[in-house]
């Protein structure tokens, strides 16, 4: 090997060991720089992608890194296309467009680390929030950043910014976000320190907490928070039955009487109340048994009301007559005929709410009547009459009248019809059969009790012929849908209850709902108008 060999060999060979000592170093910065470039370009790739494939107005971009380059592309596609993009992180959000988004991520970590600390204000009811170490250039004009999420999440804060490290008011009742963010609009040349105020709801002060009100009315649930100037955000108002609605601005309305449970809390639940809601029945309807009523002038008549629910506090009524010189009322509703005419008798609740229903009354000359008696049979105004004071023969026997079966018959075809069977139970009783039967009467339950159900021999309407017990003869019979069909309806056919309810002084007997007299019409029908019971209708 000759000189030149040697020197290039070993200048061959130190070139080759310098060669080697560069190269693995080269190799690695190349390889960084494409590893970065991959990862920058990767998340900008699908980060693009993602954003150019929504068809969205507003994007939401999850994030878990801190810092990032974006492409310009990207940044020029959301303002061209007029899109909102928020990259929202574990404790921050980020809106685009606004500023360069790479500067933002630093801004925003370092906000959050001041909210990070603000946390620990969570009883003190402030946090400042400082951004003074950010130049204007990273500032934003449009910032939002959590706040306490236990304390301020729906709650109304004040925020005031420093001015010479004196706060001042910047604005007032900004509610916070459920989120617990809020937004702050600031200008470059603004503060960048502020002051979050807010003031937790300690208490409920409830006025009442055993509220009475009647069914079908409202009321304002009366509270005072405490402090009064907590700014706590919405109240909630809850009560689990339906039958009492209650608005979230605190108003109640009774549907149905009751006793309730309402209760009241800030929407974080960290003050709860009980209110206990009495919904009183009240009246809904005054009931009367006629809607109009014939009385004779110098007679009377009674109206019978009742109101609506049964139990509803307000119950007690008045009776007024409309024109007094026509007919005259009570407070039990007893209706007098002063002179010829119509008027009405006004029937009010006494106590609010105030329900009314009214009745018309037609007052009629006072008849007087002509008395017939025909071989010891009474006939008053041509109506054959037989009761406790007018009798008849032993010896009167005429069996059942036809006129009155046949107008029985036809009120048991419309009754059948109904599915009523209306039977006649005892039709014609001869003076005998009458006697055996009061006997026995008075035999078990004594003479008084006796007279209050069953004639004497030879005072039975029965014995007339005129007047039929039909269904069965029971108390109840009245309350059966048969008893109330026949009460509504035996007129059209021309017979009456002869012993009605509440007539009992007139009739001597007892309310009889079985108990039908054929009188024929229009007589039957001008009886049931009158409202009166047969005593009272002929006057005698
Ligand atoms: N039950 C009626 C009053 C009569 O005995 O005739
Ligand atoms: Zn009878």
């Amino acid at each position: 090997m000759n000189k030149k060999q040697e020197i290039y060999k070993r200048e061959g060979k130190n070139g080759l060991k310098k060669s080697r000592k560069i190269g693995p170093a080269i190799l690695c910065i190349v390889i960084m720089i494409g590893a970065f470039l991959g990862i920058y370009n990767f998340r900008n790739y699908r980060l693009y992608k993602y954003i150019i494939s929504n068809e969205n107005e507003n994007i939401d971009i999850y994030y878990n890194f801190n810092y990032m380059l974006i492409w310009n592309k990207t940044l020029n596609y959301i303002r061209e296309n007029k899109k909102e993009v928020r990259f929202i992180g574990k404790h921050y959000t980020t809106i685009v467009p606004s500023y360069d988004i790479s500067k933002f991520y630093h801004f925003n970590l370092d906000i959050y680390n001041e909210v990070s600390k603000a946390e620990e204000f969570k009883n003190l009811d402030t946090c400042i929030i400082d951004l003074s170490k950010f130049s204007d250039e990273y500032a934003a004009k449009k910032i939002s950043f959590k706040v306490n999420d236990i304390l301020l999440n729906n709650s109304y804060v004040d925020i005031y910014k420093y001015e010479d490290n004196v706060p001042v008011l910047l604005d007032k009742n900004i509610l916070v976000d459920n989120d617990g963010s809020i937004e702050i609009l600031r200008e470059h040349d603004e503060s960048k320190k502020y002051l979050i105020v807010c003031v937790p709801l300690r208490d409920i002060e409830v006025e009442n907490n055993k509220i009475e009100i009647n069914n079908n009315t409202s009321i304002n649930i009366k509270l005072k928070t405490v402090p009064e100037n907590a700014t706590y955000g919405k109240l909630n108002y809850y009560c689990d039955n339906e039958n009492l609605i209650i608005t979230q601005d605190g108003v109640i309305n009774a549907k149905k009487a009751g006793e309730y449970k309402v209760q009241v809390n800030d929407i974080n639940k960290n003050v709860t109340k009980e209110i206990i809601v009495k919904v009183n029945p009240i009246a809904e309807e005054i009931r009367v048994d006629k809607s109009s009523i014939s009385v004779q002038m110098e007679k009377s008549s009674k109206i019978n009301a009742y109101v609506i629910p049964g139990d509803a506090i307000n119950k007690e009524l008045i009776f007024e007559s409309s024109d007094e010189g026509i007919a005259t009322v009570d407070n039990q509703g007893n209706v007098s005929g002063i002179n010829i005419g119509e008027c009405y008798i006004n029937i009010k609740t006494i106590h609010e709410p105030i329900i009314e229903n009214s009745v018309k009354i037609i007052v009629t000359k006072k008849t007087s009547y002509e008395e017939n008696n025909v071989s010891g049979v009474t006939y008053i105004n041509g109506v054959l009459i037989a009761n406790k004071k007018y009798s008849l023969p032993s010896n009167y026997n005429p069996g059942i009248d036809p006129t009155a079966l046949n107008a029985y018959y036809e009120m048991k075809n419309a009754a059948n019809q109904l599915g009523f069977s209306l039977e006649i139970m005892s039709g014609f009783r001869s003076y005998e059969t009458q006697k055996g039967l009061y006997n026995r009467y008075v035999n078990t339950y004594g003479q008084a009790e006796a007279d209050t159900f069953s004639a004497k021999p030879g005072h039975s309407e029965h014995q007339t012929g005129l007047a039929f017990d039909l269904g069965w003869v029971d108390d109840e019979y009245a309350d059966t849908a048969e008893g109330k069909w026949l009460a509504e309806n035996c007129y059209k056919y021309g017979f009456i209850i002869r012993y009605p309810k509440n007539k009992e002084a007139i009739t001597g007997y007892k309310y009889e709902p079985w108990h039908v007299r054929y009188l024929g019409n229009p007589l039957a029908t001008d009886v049931y108008n009158s409202g009166l019971c047969l005593e009272e209708y002929l006057g005698i």
